[in-house]
């Protein structure tokens, strides 16, 4: 059994619901992140968890316990919020130890944890300080500490790095992660940043419109994307329309030329039109000579993005992107050129009818 068990869980505020039988099991100190866009009910599930929405159906067990309608102090849970809520009147020292002294414990043991989680978060000589006396990347793992301070079983972040420009998030995602690691935290992670959530999750589980669309490891999602919404929302994709032609044998068409794919077709009949799916860098310049697909255009554009040169050829209808490795010697390809691309079987994705 699970450590967390989520089961038909519904959200509705008013007529409008916002979360639809949502369905997750997570392991005893996996990393699970939740991606999708603003708007997608990944706050609304995380706050459900910790008990600061309740579910209007559903249910929610952690470490066997059914915490459905318990209050947030009884669930053993840990919350940094979106908007990082460091309470401004306090210290650093308040702030992590606010917890703890909710929960009524002594002073000698707060002031012990406080110190033990400053050092935690590389930041020994801090707690003194107010929260507006501290950078960006401060507060954050400063609200973490104060998470963490209670010792519980589960850690909920949402979109603990928001704020924080693109350095700092790397570093600091690093740091959460190895810091999570140490202390086998189950953990679930909110962003809308596909790369954060590529980077550091055990699993990912891709939300659309208060669904689940996908869950699964970061490469099960990248690689075999299960509906047109993940392929797209996940990494830089070429959709395009085909028409299939011989299931059995594994035959599409792309603008009227024929490519084959290893991907299974059973679900479509003859002439079935359906969407696929080409990674730029699962795309090659030149013909395949007969080994790999091959589709011919002319390049419409060459944009120099700095390590790749994305290229785009134009078909007679559908438009494709594809990504050179950057080399100075390199010829680039001329606009207006004739161009073929080619690519292996097994990466053209077949998308499920959804
Ligand atoms: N208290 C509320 N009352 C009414 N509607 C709400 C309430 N809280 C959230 N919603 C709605 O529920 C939907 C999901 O919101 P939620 O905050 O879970 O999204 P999110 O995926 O976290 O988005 P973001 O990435 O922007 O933070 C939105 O349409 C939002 O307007
Ligand atoms: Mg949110």
């Amino acid at each position: 059994m699970s450590f967390i068990e989520i089961s038909h869980l519904r959200k509705s505020f008013g007529a409008n619901t916002v979360v639809h039988d949502f369905d997750l099991s997570i392991d005893k100190g996996e990393f699970v992140s939740f991606l999708g866009p603003s708007g997608c009910g990944k706050t609304t599930i995380l706050r459900m968890i910790a008990g600061f929405e309740t579910a209007s159906a559903g249910a929610i067990q952690i470490g066997g316990t059914e915490v459905t309608h318990l209050p947030p102090s009884r669930r053993k849970v840990g919350m940094v919020f979106q908007a990082y809520a460091l309470f401004p009147n306090l210290t650093v020292a308040g702030n992590i130890g606010f917890g703890l002294k909710i929960a009524g414990k002594d002073k000698g043991e707060i002031d012990a944890r406080v110190a033990e989680m400053l050092e935690l978060i590389k930041l020994p000589d801090l707690g003194s300080r107010y929260p507006y006396q501290l950078s960006g990347g401060q507060q954050q793992r400063v609200a973490l500490a104060r998470a963490l301070a209670v010792k519980p079983e589960v850690l909920l972040l949402d979109e603990p790095l928001s704020a924080l420009d693109a350095k700092i998030r790397v570093s600091l995602r690093e740091e959460i992660r190895a810091l999570q690691r140490d202390l086998g935290i189950t953990t679930v992670f909110v962003t809308h940043d596909q790369e954060e959530a590529l980077s550091i999750s055990d699993r990912i589980v891709v939300m659309n419109e208060g669904r689940a669309d996908q869950i699964g490891t970061p490469s099960d999602i990248y690689n075999n994307p299960a509906t047109r919404f993940v392929a797209s929302f996940v990494g830089t994709l070429n959709l395009l329309e085909a028409r299939v032609v011989d299931p059995a044998a594994g035959r599409l068409s792309i603008d009227g030329q024929p490519v084959m794919t290893t991907r299974d077709l059973s679900a479509f009949g003859i002439a079935d039109e359906t969407t696929v799916a080409l990674r730029p860098e699962a795309l090659t310049l030149g013909d395949g000579n007969g080994d790999r697909n091959t589709l011919s255009g002319t390049v419409e554009e060459v944009a120099f993005l700095g390590a790749v040169i994305r290229v785009r050829v134009r078909l007679s209808e559908a438009r494709l992107s594809l990504d050179l490795f950057n080399d100075p010697a390199l010829q680039l390809p001329r606009i207006g050129a004739p161009a073929a691309i080619s690519f292996k079987r097994e990466d053209l994705l077949v998308m499920d009818r959804r």
